[in-house]
């Protein structure tokens, strides 16, 4: 496996497996699965409502393969609901004890959007915002460096930041974000979002880098262009006699990011991992870059209010 380091000696596997609509049914034999078939990075959210299924299944798979929970990096996200500086304590101890650990490797700031902290879930109307200057992100992000140095959380980033928004943070805090976690494949490679982080010693980790296509269907769009069906991830598949999976996530890893596929299906989650295996060239690259055309599957304007001001992705 390869990994990212960080400033304080950790590092993270560039594979991990995403828990984002990962039903509870199912999740913790998915984790559990994961763990033994050689996963040692789990990345979960307060927001899946799951995470004390893959609290379970993170503690049988540390058990059946018999290594202890340092091994294993996880990853979890503050809900937009409490980014308030006294609710981001309570948010992450919620998640901690959801997940039965007593840290995690890295916590992040799910979306540069607030909610009213009595907003369980998705709002259902403006009034359910509060605006990003009554809520800074640098309150959050205070609240957030505090609990890292209560020793809660290794690492703390951002998730769905912008460039403008990671600057106006970064102007304000000399610790830095460590990660932010983005939407990224071959229709949406932001590129200029990877250069600016990389010059920041920012980690970017990809998420749908499959193209969730299990979103339910009021998320998804009647045209989806689809990844896993794409003719050119198709050529490249059968060249290195890999799936399609397998080449939109080694062109993840090729690119220097993590990513995190989600998969509750035994035999899918251990052909992501070995994902690794597969040697794209530079003419298999050069072929996937001619597919961006900045297509997001998950498109946060969702979340943009204008009475409110959130303007998610500064266009
Ligand atoms: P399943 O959980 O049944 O394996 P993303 O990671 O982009 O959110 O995509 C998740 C979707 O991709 C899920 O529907 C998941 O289904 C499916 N999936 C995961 N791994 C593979 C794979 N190797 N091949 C095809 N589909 C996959």
């Amino acid at each position: 496996m390869k990994y990212l380091k960080f400033k304080d000696g950790s590092k993270m596997p560039v594979i991990g497996l995403g828990t984002w609509k990962s039903s509870p049914g199912k999740v913790k034999d998915a984790l559990q699965n994961a763990i033994q078939f050689g996963y040692r990075h789990i990345d979960c959210a307060a927001v899946y409502q799951n995470e004390k299924e893959v609290g379970e299944g993170i503690k049988a798979g540390l058990a059946s393969a018999g290594i202890p929970r340092e091994e294993l990096w996880v990853t979890s996200k503050l809900w937009n609901n409490a980014h308030k500086k006294e609710d981001v304590l309570p948010a992450l101890k919620k998640s901690l004890a959801d997940l039965q650990l007593n840290y995690l490797d890295l916590y992040l700031i799910h979306w540069p959007v607030v909610f009213k902290s009595n907003i369980e879930g998705f709002p259902k109307n403006e009034e359910d915002f509060l605006a990003l200057d009554e809520v800074p992100i640098i309150e959050t992000w205070n609240a957030m460096i505090e609990a890292k140095n209560q020793g809660l959380i290794k690492n703390i980033g951002v998730s769905n930041f912008s460039i403008k928004k990671l600057e106006d943070l970064i102007d304000q805090t000399e610790d830095f974000p460590t990660v932010n976690q983005v939407e990224l494949h071959p229709y949406l490679h932001q590129d200029e979002l990877l250069q600016f982080c990389q010059s920041h010693k920012i980690h970017l980790t990809a998420y749908s880098p499959l193209g969730s296509g299990d979103r339910t269907p009021q998320m998804k769009a009647d045209d989806e262009p689809s990844l896993l069906e794409n003719e050119i991830v198709l050529k490249i598949a059968n060249k290195h006699k890999c799936s399609p999976a397998q080449v939109l996530l080694k062109w993840s890893v090729e690119r220097g990011t993590s990513v995190i596929p989600k998969s509750t299906n035994a035999q899918r989650i251990k052909e992501n991992l070995k994902s690794i295996d597969v040697n794209l060239t530079g003419e298999d690259m050069n072929e996937l870059k001619t597919l961006d055309k900045h297509y997001r599957y998950v498109n946060g304007k969702f979340f943009e209010t204008t009475s409110k001001y959130h303007n998610i992705y500064d266009d």
